[in-house]
């Protein structure tokens, strides 16, 4: 039997809960845009080609920001073919995905998109292929009110408002020998720093988030951050992190402990932000952009998909990494997504890659149905619930071996207290195969006086731990009610399937 005791203090917090952490990926890749959220012939789609269908489940998923238009894409992407009439924007060879770009959805469109699913806009410009004049071209373009050659080009394209982006990424995955333009760091940390300062002088009211490793792995890791963050210390506010997990020879055990990883990794670029911070004397934080992150089986792509796709020749919008994902796979986004939240001092930032059909929470067909993986429900719950501040927590659990990361807390925990709305969030997952968890939370400070909902996704009857939500069984794993939630004189035990993640909100008030 498993089982851990959680206490939480009133006045232990960690910070408020950065709102945008729950931020979601549409890049130009695979099938995310085009009949993704974009498909004028789809019967759901309205009169702009936005699949409504989608936009529902895009909204009762909830992100709080969409990043756009790549991803490696971006490193190759002329944005001003993306404006202007659709008939005259030109057809591309995008040679980051071997596909085919007809343009037909560009910068106007995603705006619109994003006002119908009411999320904030974090555009990435491209920093593989072009460089300074570009990108403050781009910003007068989408932020300067008129009376200039790139506002006005905006305004006869029909925008008359400025589209006011607060949000940009310099570039994408520049360290990375696989992308457009793959750069050193010195080279990088310089074309950063420059295009920083042109774009600020063009709007200072803007946020600037630097490229950081690809991943945990990468040889440079750590100088690569150091190097870039010695040039441009002073011009950005964010460095970014990307980072992909799989399940690597049926060793759950391990994939399950991955939000270890997720904070060993995180913990790493916190230390190299502070020590460019302490030798530059910076007085100003830079805080961490998560911009991409989640569970891809890239060994398949790499090893095959790949391949495939250079075979079949030049297409528009090939089917991509339309990884399925189940019940094991859902436990585990529901812990990378604690690791974010425990880490929302620093990470102010994240996004899951991506939001449609390419490794994403949600899946569609082109003229059929949309529906949602099991990855959504962590998701949409915890971007509804995590409210107010982020609890500091000490949990004491059972420990479970795994080979990658040695003993690990079998269980475990982020909670989130709104004071406004009186709410106490737990978000807790239980990564043993075989065990239940039985599960104390003490309070201190604060009094629980009912307990608001209680749900959890966990094997469903009948099925097992690689049970999914597919086209024909689209509600085969979801959230149930979650029995044996016991409130007793203040405390709280909770009874949590082996196997599961779940969320709990009480309402408390001051003690
Ligand atoms: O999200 C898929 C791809 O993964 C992105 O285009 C790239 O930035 C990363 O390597």
């Amino acid at each position: 039997m498993t089982h851990a005791r959680i206490t939480l203090d009133r006045d232990f917090t960690i910070a408020d809960v950065p709102r945008r952490l729950f931020g979601q990926f549409v890049e130009h890749m695979g099938r995310c845009v085009y009949t993704g959220i974009y498909e004028p012939e789809h019967p759901a789609a309205d009169a702009r080609g936005f699949r409504t269908d989608v936009l529902e489940l895009v909204r009762e998923l909830g992100p709080t920001v969409v990043r756009y238009p790549g991803g490696n894409f971006v490193s190759g992407y002329r944005w001003e073919d993306g404006v202007g009439p659709v008939a005259d924007r030109p057809v591309r060879m995008d040679g980051a995905w071997h596909t085919i770009e007809t343009n037909a959805f560009g910068l106007h469109e995603f705006m619109d998109w994003s006002r119908e699913a009411d999320v904030e806009v974090m555009e990435a410009i491209n920093l593989g292929t072009r460089g300074v004049e570009e990108a403050r071209a781009l910003v007068e373009y989408t932020n300067h009110p008129g009376g200039t050659y790139w506002s006005d080009l905006r305004r006869r394209n029909g925008a008359e408002d400025p589209f006011g982006i607060k949000l940009w990424c310099l570039g994408n995955e520049l360290d990375g020998p696989w992308q457009i333009g793959h750069k050193t760091a010195h080279e990088y940390g310089r074309l950063a720093q420059e295009t920083a300062k042109a774009m600020k002088l063009v709007d200072p009211s803007i946020e600037l988030v630097a490229v950081g490793s690809s991943n945990r792995q990468m040889p440079t890791f750590g100088t690569w951050e150091h190097t870039v963050l010695t040039h441009a210390y002073d011009q950005v506010d964010y460095i970014s992190m990307h980072a992909y997990y799989r399940e690597q020879s049926g060793d759950a055990a391990s994939f399950l402990a991955e939000g270890v990883e997720m904070d060993t990794f995180i913990d790493g670029v916190i230390s190299t932000i502070d020590a460019v911070k302490a030798a530059g004397k910076h007085t100003t934080q830079v805080d961490i952009s998560f911009d991409e992150w989640n569970v891809w089986d890239f060994d398949r792509f790499n090893d095959i998909e790949e391949g495939e796709v250079a075979a079949a020749g030049w297409r528009e919008h090939p089917r991509l990494i339309e990884d399925t994902y189940n019940v094991t796979d859902a436990v585990v986004v529901g812990t990378f997504l604690h690791s974010l939240l425990r880490h929302g001092d620093r990470v102010k930032i994240a996004n899951q890659a991506q939001l449609v059909n390419v490794i994403a929470p949600i899946r569609s067909e082109e003229n059929g149905p949309a529906w949602r993986q099991t990855t959504f429900w962590p998701f949409a719950r915890m971007a509804r619930m995590a409210k107010g501040r982020i609890m500091r927590l000490a949990i004491t659990s059972t420990q479970g071996a795994t080979a990658r990361f040695g003993d690990v807390d079998e269980v475990d925990a982020v909670a989130t207290w709104d004071e406004e709305s009186g709410r106490l969030a737990l978000f807790i997952a239980n990564r043993s195969l075989e065990s239940e968890a039985t599960v104390d939370l003490e309070l201190h400070g604060l009094r629980p006086t009912g307990v608001r909902s209680a749900e959890v996704l966990t094997v469903p009857e009948g099925g097992d731990r690689f049970t999914a939500n597919l086209q024909e069984t689209p509600d085969a794993v979801g959230l149930r009610p979650l029995h044996g939630v016991a409130l007793d004189d203040g405390a709280l035990r909770l009874t949590l399937p082996a196997l599961s993640w779940s969320a709990v909100e009480l309402d408390v008030a001051r003690a």
